[in-house]
């Protein structure tokens, strides 16, 4: 079993970053307050795979954001993790696949896709630090 070990420090809110864990693609999401605010503001019954944002993220740390960035319709990688790429209608990824869109909190909003961006089992190591796996 292999784990991927990052430093998150210098993500600014409202970017993202991408990795590798165990060979698929993870995006790092630092949410902008409006971000946070704007998946808060959605009520759970609209949603196809009902989860809060703060379910999906860490105490202490709900700005952040670590889903894998594998579109789970039929395996693409969603577009809006990397500067200036279409985050889609609700903010989030848009998987240009066969057009599911996600939103700030990465949940499934529309299109084929059945169910959120996975988050993968991780951990805070510091304040600064992630260990993924
Ligand atoms: Fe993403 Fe089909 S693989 S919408």
């Amino acid at each position: 079993e292999s784990t991927t070990e990052l430093d998150i420090s210098s993500i600014e809110p409202g970017q993202a970053i991408k990795a590798v864990f165990r060979k698929q693609p993870v995006f790092v999401r630092n949410l902008t307050q409006k971000e946070i605010d704007e998946a808060n503001a959605v009520p759970l019954s609209i949603l196809r795979d009902p989860q809060t944002l703060a379910e999906r993220t860490k105490e202490g740390h709900h700005n952040l954001l670590v889903t894998m960035g594998v579109c789970t319709h039929l395996g693409c990688v969603p577009l809006g993790a990397a500067e200036g790429e279409n985050k889609g209608e609700y903010g989030g990824y848009f998987c240009p696949c066969h057009g599911s869109s996600y939103d700030t909190a990465a949940r499934i909003r529309k299109g084929p896709a059945p169910s959120n961006l996975v988050v993968p089992d991780y951990q805070f190591t510091t304040d600064t630090t992630i260990l993924i796996g």
